[in-house]
């Protein structure tokens, strides 16, 4: 196959059987988004949102694209600044794995680092306030927006989901991983019209306000919003699972010893979800959304003096999630969490 432009090889990521971490019946796919030129899920949303702006004159040819980003839409959008002959801008903060930043750098976009938090000890807000500005001072600049721009949600909604359906034409649930709602809102909206039995679980971090909960700090990248964003449609979402860092990290690092999958924190954390969720659904057919991949992250999580230093490595040891069977346990386990009551929703770790 030739293509025109390293964007058009965006799509068609291979979906993978787990065998270790199949149990109570069920059969866990997981489709890897890693396999996307920019690593990440990100392509699919920053080529719809990127596309569209061109196409209405919102982003004139030439000029400067500036958002705000925990890294992967960062990677995505270089890459179309690169080709397209856009200058890129990137809010970033400390959380950024620096493997993306020099991704990034390599390919010609601008850094703008946020170091200082705001009192709750998240970035996210103070990021958005630096887009603001520079969008202030800098001639022919657009926003994507993810976290509400209709785009974003669009790529799954028409895309992603086809691709998804067309691999795996019948499955009992869909897992996935939340911060912007794009793919969760886009993917459950289209797959509820095919399969209206199929479960959709939200996968969220521990400490995220993306469904409502207050914010705390958490450590894992991808995942979580420090408010709820206009792009999460929770009428599509049918269980939220709040997973803990240790849980996410130490799945991320069991899936690669035991399956050879390099995947990514949040990955691991949906994957996590998705042991859960056939513990309490036994026997189902469960289709993970693995949003990026482990390269991103092999000098920190899968670092054990990073891990240890993070607080980490004595949570997951205590826990015992270091391998299959020990995964598989702890994922069995009840959380103490409450109902959201304000969307309806259940929690998948009751
Ligand atoms: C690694 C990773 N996982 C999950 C997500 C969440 O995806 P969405 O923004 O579509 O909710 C992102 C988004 O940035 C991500 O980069």
């Amino acid at each position: 196959m030739i293509y025109n432009s390293i964007l058009e090889a965006v799509g068609r990521t291979p979906v993978v059987r787990l065998r270790s971490l199949s149990a109570f019946g069920s059969e866990i796919l997981v489709k890897l988004e890693s396999f996307n030129p920019g690593g990440s899920i990100k392509d699919r949303a920053a080529v719809s949102m990127i596309t569209a702006a061109e196409r209405d004159g919102r982003l004139k040819p030439n000029g400067t694209i500036i958002e705000s980003t925990s890294g992967n839409l960062g990677k995505s959008l270089a890459l179309i600044g690169a080709t397209r002959g856009y200058r890129v801008i990137l809010v970033i903060d400390p959380k950024a794995p620096r493997s993306m930043v020099e991704f990034v750098t390599a390919l010609g976009a601008e850094i703008e680092m946020v170091d200082t938090p705001d009192e709750s000890g998240g970035y996210q807000w103070p990021r958005i306030e630096r887009v603001q500005q520079l969008l202030s001072v800098t001639p022919d600049a657009f926003w994507p927006d993810q976290y509400n721009n209709p785009d974003n949600v669009r790529a799954h909604f028409e895309l992603t989901s086809r691709e998804l359906l067309d691999d795996v034409p019948e499955f009992d649930a869909l897992v996935t991983a939340v911060s912007t709602g794009g793919h969760i809102s886009g993917l459950s909206a289209a797959v509820k019209k095919e399969l209206p039995d199929a479960i959709t679980v939200g996968v969220d971090a521990a400490g995220s306000a993306a469904f409502g909960y207050p914010f705390s700090k958490y450590s894992m990248r991808g995942l979580g919003l420090a408010w709820k964003p206009g792009n999460l449609d929770h009428s599509v979402v049918d269980r939220v699972h709040l997973v803990a860092d240790y849980e996410g990290v130490a799945t991320m690092r069991v899936l690669a010893k035991s399956e050879g999958l390099l995947v990514g924190e949040s990955a691991g954390a949906a994957v996590f979800a998705a042991v859960h969720h056939a513990y309490r659904y036994p026997g189902s057919r469960i289709v993970v959304m693995a949003a990026d991949g482990g390269v991103n992250y092999l000098g920190e999580s899968f670092d054990a003096d990073w891990l240890r230093s993070a607080g980490l490595a004595d949570q997951i040891d205590t826990a015992g999630i270091t391998t299959p069977e020990g995964l598989i346990e702890a994922a069995s386990r009840p959380a103490n969490e409450q109902v959201p009551i304000e969307y309806g929703l259940t929690l998948a770790n009751d």
